[in-house]
Order: structure tokens, then C-alpha cells, then sequence
């Protein structure tokens, strides 16, 4: 399949390239197109056939359910059975944005996008292209991540190009995304809002709204048999490089002392090795490859810039990473829960 890549303006996307991309959904074919928070791989939500393409493109297992992309408030309704006041509470305060919630699905939603539960994931996104692809549809939008399942979620087309060209109908290209990690996912269709996977939406913004949050004790810790995440894709070692990833805490001098005396053993084995740094030690490092994530304290530039770097270390086909650790609060939980991914749990604390 030849895949065609259009670029768009991101804040006043044109028309004609908007009409040509949610034509290509409405036939069947999948979009990839840029939001707020990662690209997407869109398709017909409500189509089977759609959805299996999806699933073949990304590689993705068949349990790992899709979210549901919309362009304005009544079209949830259509895809629910039922809205939990604190659902809708959540919606009116962080809707369009990076929140994804979970609802009792409706019979219209095939079990093919839900991975056979009866719930549903419902994302209605802020990005201009999204939106308007979206409305111009007229279709609810499946839109997993439009990376290959395993690899970090693509922040710019040229990541989508990499993973899937020639699998999918069409990139739109709208530069680089806003957050750069997936939306919060929350889970409001028990009694208390459960968080299933952190993001820029934060535990303490969602309580301001509804009182009590609960986060999914899994989010943190390696999966075990009796601790499995509630969200199914929350349990596969994604977002991870090819290298492997270790993070490394503990007082700043002695991290850097540390990754510095592991760079000095890995080169001697002929090994390559790259450093996940901040702006505050960049300079310290010895590795091949030093990336700087951002200001230490600056949680929404590291959060957008993860991923690019994760892609970067498979790019020069690096042996090893060491990663600085963040402070597990606010949007720094959402870091280091990829961060945690990215490095199957491998830490050292020094
Ligand atoms: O920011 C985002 O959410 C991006 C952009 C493109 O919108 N999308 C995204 O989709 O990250 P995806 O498919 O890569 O991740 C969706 C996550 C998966 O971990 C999946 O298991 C979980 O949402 N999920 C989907 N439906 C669910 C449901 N009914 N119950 C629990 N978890 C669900
Ligand atoms: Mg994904």
C-alpha cells in the first residue's frame, strides 16, 4: 500500500486536505492524524472491518481495546449507555483535552474496538486537525497510538511515517504534538473515579472537580498475577527502545558518578551507550548519546520530549540507556510510568 502523507496547517488545518482525509475513514481506510497528545491511528469506530485494520497495522493483540474519538458533546451519547454524573462533571471541566474516559458501552459499539468488555473508552481531543477530521467524518474515530505495538507512541508524522508506511491509507502531518504522552485515562463507571493510566490531567486536577480519585495500584509497580492494570494495554512492556533501559535514582552527584562509571564498563566491552539527562547534567555525562529531557523541575517539557528521545537512542542503535528518575507527582507520575515502561522496571537506586 502506497500511504500518503499530506501536510496541514495545525491550527487552521485546510478544508480540502480535511475533507480528503475523512473521506478516506468514511471508505474504510485509516488516517493517521496528529492530537494534543500523541498522534492517532484513526478508523471508523463502528466499523469491524476498520477496527481489524487497525489492529493489523499497529500489530496490536486483539484484547487491548481502541478509544473512541469525538468532535462535540452530543455524540457521546450515541456511543454510552449510560453517563455517571462525576463522568459528566469531569467532561465539562477537562473536555476537549488529554482526559480519556471509560463508560458502560453502548450495543452500537462493536466488541472488536472494546476487546470483548463491555465498557468503552471515549476521548474527545483539543487538537484543531483532530477536530476537524473528526467532525468532517461524522464518525465516532477509533485512535490507538499510530506507533507499532511495543514502540514508543510517535510524537511527529515522521515517527507514524517510520512505523507504519505502507500499512495505512494516509499521515497527516501537523508537526509535533503538545503533551507528548497519551491522555489520563479514568475509569467512571464504578462508584469512584479510578485513574488507569496517569497523564496531563492529574489525580489532584480530577479531585478539585469530583472529590475522591482512586489511582489502579498497578500503575506503578511491575505487573504481577495478582496486581494486573484495569486499562489491558497498561500491561504489555511498551514504550520500550531496543536498548536496554535502566533508570538510575538517588542524590544527583552520585547518579552522575554512577551512569558515568557504567558508560567507562560498557565501553570497554565496545558498547554504545546513551544518557537521559536533564539541562541541569547534561554537561556531566560521558555517554555516546546525552539527551536532555528538559528542566528538571519543567514536567510538560520532559513529558513532550520522552518519546522523541526513546526513538532517538533505536536511531543510533544504542546497547544501553540510563534514565534520571522524576518525582512521582502531578504530571511527573505520568513520566515515570513510561519511564517505567521503557525500562521494564530496571532500576538502580544509588
Ligand atoms: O492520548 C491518547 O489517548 C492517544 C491519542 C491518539 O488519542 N491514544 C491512545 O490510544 O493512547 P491507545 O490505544 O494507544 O491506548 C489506549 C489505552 C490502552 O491501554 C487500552 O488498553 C486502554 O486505553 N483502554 C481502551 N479501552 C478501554 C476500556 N474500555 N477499559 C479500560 N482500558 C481501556
Ligand atoms: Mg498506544
Amino acid at each position: 500500500m502506497n500511504t500518503r502523507v499530506i501536510k496541514i496547517n495545525p491550527e487552521n488545518p485546510e478544508i480540502d486536505l480535511v475533507v480528503e482525509a475523512a473521506e478516506v475513514l468514511k471508505n474504510g481506510g485509516l488516517v493517521a492524524f496528529p492530537t494534543e497528545t500523541v498522534y492517532g491511528l484513526g478508523g471508523n469506530g463502528l466499523d469491524t472491518d476498520a477496527c481489524k485494520k487497525i489492529y493489523e497495522a499497529k500489530g496490536r493483540p486483539s484484547d487491548n481495546p481502541l478509544i473512541l474519538h469525538i468532535s462535540q458533546f452530543s455524540e457521546l451519547r450515541s456511543i454510552v449507555r449510560e453517563i455517571p454524573p462525576m463522568g459528566e462533571k469531569l467532561m465539562e471541566a477537562f473536555w476537549p483535552g488529554p482526559l480519556t474516559m471509560v463508560f458502560p458501552k453502548a450495543d452500537v459499539v462493536p466488541l472488536s474496538v472494546t476487546g470483548g468488555l463491555d465498557t468503552v473508552a471515549v476521548r474527545f481531543p483539543t487538537h484543531p486537525v483532530a477536530l476537524a477530521i473528526i467532525r468532517a467524518s461524522g464518525l465516532p474515530i477509533a485512535g490507538p497510538s499510530a506507533n507499532s505495538s511495543g514502540k514508543p507512541s510517535p510524537t511527529r508524522a515522521s515517527h507514524v511515517e517510520f512505523d507504519l508506511s505502507g500499512k495505512i491509507d494516509m499521515i497527516v502531518d501537523g508537526g509535533a504534538s503538545h503533551w507528548g504522552l497519551e491522555s489520563t485515562i479514568v475509569d467512571v463507571s464504578g462508584e469512584v473515579p479510578v485513574i488507569l493510566r496517569p497523564g496531563a490531567i492529574t489525580k489532584e486536577m480530577m479531585e478539585d472537580i469530583v472529590g475522591e480519585v482512586q489511582i489502579d495500584p498497578a500503575i506503578l509497580s511491575k505487573p504481577t498475577k495478582d496486581l494486573k492494570p484495569k486499562a489491558p494495554g497498561m500491561k504489555y512492556t511498551h514504550y520500550s527502545p531496543k536498548a536496554e533501559v535502566t533508570m538510575v535514582s538517588g542524590d544527583a552527584d552520585s547518579v552522575v558518578k554512577t551512569i558515568n562509571e557504567l558508560v567507562a564498563n560498557h565501553h570497554k566491552e565496545g558498547k554504545t551507550v546513551g544518557v537521559m539527562a536533564t539541562e541541569e547534567t547534561k554537561a556531566l555525562y560521558q555517554g555516546d548519546y546525552v539527551f536532555s529531557l528538559g528542566n528538571r523541575e519543567d514536567f510538560e517539557e520532559i513529558g513532550a520530549n520522552l518519546y522523541k528521545h526513546l526513538r532517538k537512542f533505536d536511531f543510533y542503535e544504542v546497547d544501553f540507556v540510563y534514565a534520571e528518575v522524576f518525582a512521582e507527582e502531578g504530571e511527573g507520575l505520568a513520566i515515570m510510568n513510561r519511564l517505567q515502561k521503557a525500562a521494564g522496571y530496571r532500576r538502580l537506586d544509588v
